[in-house]
C-alpha cells in the first residue's frame, strides 16, 4: 500500500497533511526516511514510525454506530446519505460496509467494519445470530403475539414462515422482539401480521453487541477488544448467542417447528419483492454450494445479492 495512504487511513491526516510530514521528514519506514508519498509498505511487516513513535497498523475496522433515521445502510458511492457518510473521513477508502442493514427510518446498532469473514459469520443464518429491536405499534400487544412468534410467522407475501422468535411485551405499545433471521422487513412484517404496525423502531444488539448508550443518534465508536473477542467467538446455532433461557424456551417448540418446518417445505418458494437499495438484509453465503470457506468482502457482497433474490 502507499504510504500516504496508509497514514491517512490510519487517522495521521489527510493526504495532504500526510505529503507535508512526509517532506519534514517525519515519517519512516523500517528506519529509512520516506522520500516520496507513493513509496510502497508492506503495512503487514514493515516498520513504520511517525514523529519517533511506531504505528502498528490495523488491517480492519470495527465500528459501531447508532444509526439515525433517514440515512440508508449502504456503502460509498449513493446519492441518498449512507452509513459511511457518517463516518470521518479518515474511514473513508477502506472498504467499509455494514454487517446487517436496518431500514432507513430504524434507528440503532449498526457494525461497520471491512472483514469480510466476520460480517459473513454474522450475517449467516446458520450461525442464528439473534438481533434485538425495541419497536413500538399501534395497537395494543397481547400475549397470543407472544405464541405466534415463538411458532414462527408466515410471511404472505413471500410464501416464507420465519424461524421462532421472541417477543417480550414492554406495556401496551412496546416490545422487544428478538429474531435470527434478517428477511426484509422482518420486524415490521412479523408485527403487521399481527395486526400492530410499527411506528418507531430500533435495533438495541447484534448477538453479543449491544449498542452503547452514550453514542447518541449518528455517534458511533470503535469497538473495545472485549466486544470484538465477543464478536468472533460467535458460535454456531443451538449454543449460539441467545441465552440459554430464551434457547431453551424456542427448543420446546421444537415439535411445533418440525411440524411447520415439514409445512414450509411443501410451499413453493419464490423470488421475492425485489428490495430497494436500503433494504435491511442479512444474508447467507452458500457455503456447501461454492465450496468456499473463507469468504471475502466480495463473497459477502455476492451471498447479499444472492439472497435479495431468493429465499433461504
Ligand atoms: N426489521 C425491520 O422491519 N426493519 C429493520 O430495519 C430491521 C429489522
Amino acid at each position: 500500500m502507499r504510504i500516504d495512504k496508509l497514514l491517512s487511513n490510519m487517522g495521521i491526516g489527510s493526504r495532504k497533511e500526510v505529503k507535508e510530514y512526509i517532506k519534514k521528514g517525519l515519517v519512516l519506514v523500517n528506519g529509512n526516511v520516506v522520500k516520496k508519498a507513493t513509496e510502497k509498505v508492506d503495512e503487514d511487516n514493515d516498520k513504520i514510525t511517525f514523529n519517533n513513535e511506531e504505528l502498528i497498523y490495523e488491517k480492519y475496522t470495527y465500528i459501531m454506530m447508532n444509526k439515525p433515521q433517514g440515512v440508508i445502510s449502504a456503502s460509498e458511492g449513493y446519492t441518498q446519505q449512507t452509513v459511511i457518510d457518517l463516518l470521518d473521513e479518515r474511514y473513508h477508502n477502506r472498504g467499509m460496509f455494514p454487517a446487517g442493514r436496518l431500514d432507513k427510518d430504524t434507528e440503532g446498532l449498526v457494525l461497520l467494519t471491512n472483514d469480510g469473514r466476520l460480517a459473513h459469520d454474522i450475517l449467516s443464518p446458520k450461525k442464528a445470530v439473534v438481533k434485538k429491536y425495541y419497536a413500538r405499534v399501534d395497537q395494543i400487544l397481547e400475549k397470543e403475539d407472544i405464541q405466534a412468534f415463538k411458532k414462527g410467522i408466515y410471511l404472505d407475501n413471500e410464501q416464507y414462515l420465519t424461524r421462532p422468535a421472541n417477543l417480550e411485551i414492554i406495556s401496551d405499545y412496546e416490545c422487544f422482539v428478538f429474531i435470527e433471521e434478517g428477511k426484509y422487513h422482518q420486524v415490521k412484517r412479523m408485527l403487521s401480521s399481527r395486526g400492530k404496525n410499527v411506528i418507531y423502531l430500533k435495533r438495541l444488539s447484534i448477538g453479543p453487541l449491544n449498542l452503547d448508550e452514550n453514542l447518541d443518534l449518528g455517534e458511533y465508536r470503535d469497538l473495545t477488544d472485549d466486544e470484538l473477542e465477543a464478536l468472533k467467538n460467535i458460535n454456531i446455532k443451538n449454543g449460539g448467542t441467545m441465552t440459554d433461557e430464551k434457547r431453551k424456551d424456542l427448543l420446546k417448540e421444537e415439535v411445533v417447528d418440525k411440524k411447520v418446518e415439514a409445512e414450509t417445505s411443501q410451499r413453493a418458494v419464490t423470488t421475492q419483492e425485489k428490495p430497494s437499495s436500503d433494504v435491511y438484509s442479512d444474508v447467507e453465503k452458500r457455503d456447501e454450494e461454492t465450496g468456499v470457506e473463507v469468504p471475502t468482502e466480495q463473497a459477502v457482497e455476492e451471498a447479499r445479492e444472492w439472497s435479495e433474490e431468493n429465499q433461504m
